[in-house]
């Protein structure tokens, strides 16, 4: 497959779990996690999904189009190993995560701290949907829409 279906494809399974939990999501109260603001375009689908919720969103640097840029408020610039320490705790209904960079190597290091920010990041019940799978004791994997290829995009709830 070419990297380009493999991007769309990723892209798909994105905005398809985001959608299928939508629902869930909005029915509960706590903040929205986007660990990886990038360009935006995710964060502006969850702000038009969630209009209600706060949103958080995290990244290294500053790279979001004008149009899809939170307030300063909720726009954390750094590291998101160290920025998000202090959301452990903050019990988030909702945490996305995708910083996945296809290099196996680069991945394998951020799988060294993600889950664990995840599980404690989220409250009970709550979810997470990533790019790289998120292996924790306190995160069970859901079904994924059938759109949904497994190993495309991942889906949990924090136990
Ligand atoms: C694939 S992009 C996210 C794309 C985003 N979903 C969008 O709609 O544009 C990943 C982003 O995560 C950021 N990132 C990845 N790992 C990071 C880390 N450890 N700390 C801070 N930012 C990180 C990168 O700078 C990049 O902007």
């Amino acid at each position: 497959m070419s990297r380009l279906d493999s991007f769309i494809r990723r892209l798909s399974a994105q905005r398809d779990v985001l959608n299928h939990i939508s629902g869930e999501v909005r029915e509960k109260d706590g903040a929205i996690l986007e660990i990886g603001l990038g360009n935006g375009r995710t964060f502006d689908h969850l702000r038009e999904l969630f209009p209600e919720h706060r949103i958080i969103a995290f990244d290294r640097a500053v790279g979001a189009h004008g149009s899809s840029l939170p307030p300063l408020e909720n726009l954390v610039i750094g590291e998101i190993r160290e920025t998000a320490q202090p959301f452990i705790g903050s019990e988030a209904v909702l945490f996305h995560a995708d910083i996945g960079t296809g290099y196996d190597d680069k991945d394998a290091k951020t799988l060294t701290w993600l889950p664990q920010l995840a599980a404690g990041a989220i409250a009970r019940g709550g979810l997470a949907a990533s790019g790289l799978p998120l292996e924790h004791p306190d995160l069970e994997a859901l079904p994924l829409p059938e759109t949904v290829d497994e190993g495309r995009y991942f889906l949990y709830r924090r136990r």
